[in-house]
């Protein structure tokens, strides 16, 4: 059994986690003012000191709100423009929803640097296209799967890498909060909603500490209060064959104060446990502190340290995805873990998980 860790020693390995960032900032061009340019995106470049130079949006007067409000210099009512505002060196960075991606790539130069939302179209076929387009005009392209950079989740990154946790066995994702989806006007007539718009963080999360799972078990079903909508609620096992238990479970709609709510993801391994809170969901888009805490195997007193945190999801991640991509760009970063052709299997998997809901469990044999 090894020696214990002290609090003190467990808070020095979290120190290390930060998010990636470029040794030149360069200026950023976001096309799409909507509500998460505003509570994240501005706010974390902000933060980093990434200069945002301009904003398109076709909603009359949307851009140049929001330019005021965050002292960004111009403001334009088209893409067109505003591409051909950007000079050579820009990073585009697109927040629109997923079925106008397809509509604003082709207007950017070859070879662009672009960060474009989660998710990556809406269905497998368009993040195909969105795929092959970036290949042939030759983008240095990323999806922004903020997730991925939450500063709790790079300070279990860096226990796991510390060999905290030991040979991973276990991994749950619940969420069981209020989402009120009636901020995204989008969403109203959305074939596909919890695993495409919200769950995808998950899966796309699972595949960073694990990779491609072999398979997929999933259902994802209506909520009654919202029968207008697509499904809200969802049940994913992810097979990494008889030794990994890995599954994702979120309801949306748990419409009864905040006694039950719960948002948070937990491994479990040979070396110890870590659990993170992802605070956002309980109270979204303001949120509540996200958190980690870690459980070492072999404490006789059993004790889970709260470990410190360098910031929240909104906005700290999205430094993250914009530090990685602007780093791989300048070569300063080898590799780029949310390139759009890793994202495109993101999509494969939330692909694999609407047809596995669909296609339906095992039947009975009553007999
Ligand atoms: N990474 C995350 O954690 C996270 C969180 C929330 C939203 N998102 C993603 O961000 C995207 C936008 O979400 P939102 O909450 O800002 O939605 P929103 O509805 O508040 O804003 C969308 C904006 O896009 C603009 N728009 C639509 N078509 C456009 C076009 N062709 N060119 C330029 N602008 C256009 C709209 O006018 C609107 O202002 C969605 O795809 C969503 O999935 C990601």
């Amino acid at each position: 059994m090894p020696d214990l860790l002290t609090q003190a020693q467990l808070i020095e390995i979290v120190k290390a986690a930060h998010p990636p960032r470029p040794k030149l900032a360069r200026p950023i061009v976001i096309i799409g003012a909507g509500g998460i340019v505003r509570s994240a995106h501005l706010p974390a470049y902000a933060k980093a000191g990434f200069p945002v130079i301009g904003i398109a949006d076709p909603a009359p007067g949307k851009a140049a709100a929001l330019a005021a409000e965050f002292d960004v210099p111009f403001s334009f009512t088209n893409t067109e423009e505003a591409v051909a505002f950007a000079p050579a060196e820009a990073v585009f960075d697109i927040a629109v929803p997923a079925s106008q991606l397809l509509n604003i790539l082709p207007l950017l130069p070859v070879g662009a640097v672009v960060l474009m939302q989660k998710p990556m179209g809406e269905t497998i076929e368009e993040a195909r296209a969105i795929r092959d387009l970036c290949r042939a005009r030759k983008f240095t392209a990323a999806v922004n799967f903020s997730l991925r950079y939450s500063p709790n989740n790079l300070a279990a990154v860096e226990l796991y890498k510390h060999g905290c946790l030991g040979e991973l066995s276990d991994m749950e994702v619940q969420t069981r909060t209020y989402t009120p989806w009636q901020l995204w006007s989008f969403l109203a007539t959305a074939p596909r909603l919890e695993i495409l718009y919200h769950s995808i963080h998950y899966l796309d999360l699972v595949r960073s500490w694990f990779g491609n799972p072999r398979g997929v078990y999933c259902k994802t079903v209506r909520n009654p209060q919202t029968p207008q909508l697509a499904p809200t609620r969802s049940a994913i096992v992810l097979d990494y064959g008889d030794a990994k238990r890995v599954f994702i479970a979120t309801n949306h709609s748990h419409d009864f104060g905040d006694r039950y709510q719960r948002s948070f993801a937990e491994w479990e391994g040979t070396g110890g446990a870590a659990r993170i809170t992802l605070g956002l969901n309980l109270d979204y888009p303001k949120g509540k502190q996200d958190t980690l805490e870690y459980a070492q195997r072999g404490d006789a007193e059993k004790i889970w340290h709260a470990l410190p945190v360098s910031g929240e999801n909104f906005p700290d991640a999205f430094i993250g995805t914009m530090g990685a991509l602007q780093a791989f760009a300048e070569g300063s970063a080898a590799t780029l873990p949310s390139h759009f052709e890793d994202a495109f299997q993101t999509m494969a998997l939330v692909e694999a998980c609407y047809r596995s809901s669909e296609n339906g469990g095992e039947a009975l044999t009553l007999e």
